[in-house]
């Protein structure tokens, strides 16, 4: 079973620039963020914190599915549109509960919840995730992968 993609295009409007980022300079001469607590801890807490909210189980770090997740993010030429860290895009996901019911396993109409159906999905046991910052700018595109695949027309709880 292959797993489960979610993909973000960053708005930055959503959640405001994490103010505890330093910047460094890579190979390349482009200013990419280090940020004060790992990238991969960020992933996992955020989601883990919203899994808790609807009493689902935690997820564990796979290193497999960053790899995975890296690899797709890297292909990805569209949506460097913002720079967020792996709390801040998580925390943006998981914002989309506000528009997920329950009782009819639908987003509100003309919203997006399908990232936080993802987040909470209670097959999934693993989670990998991957950012990649753009050439142009250090904007970031952010993609997580989840083990085993969550069925996305079921309820995720
Ligand atoms: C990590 O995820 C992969 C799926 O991409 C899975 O095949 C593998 O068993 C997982 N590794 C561990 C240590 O659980």
């Amino acid at each position: 079973m292959s797993p489960s993609i979610c993909v973000t295009i960053l708005l930055l409007a959503l959640v405001p620039q994490s103010p505890a980022s330093a910047s460094i300079n890579n190979n390349n001469g482009v200013a990419v963020a280090a940020p004060s607590v790992p990238t991969a801890t960020q992933f996992l807490q955020a989601h883990n914190d919203a899994r808790r909210d609807v009493g689902v189980a935690p997820l564990e770090w796979n290193s497999t599915l960053e790899q995975d997740a890296q690899r797709y993010a890297d292909r990805l030429g569209i949506g460097c549109n913002g720079y967020q860290d792996g709390a801040a895009v998580t925390a943006s996901w998981v914002n989309g509960r506000r528009w997920y019911d329950y009782r009819v396993n639908a987003c509100a109409p003309g919203h997006e919840c399908g990232a936080y159906k993802l987040v909470v999905c209670s097959t999934a046991q693993e989670l990998g995730c991957a950012r990649r910052t753009c050439r142009s700018s250090p904007d970031t595109v952010a993609v997580c992968s989840y083990f085993p695949a969550c069925d996305y027309n079921d309820r995720p709880y």
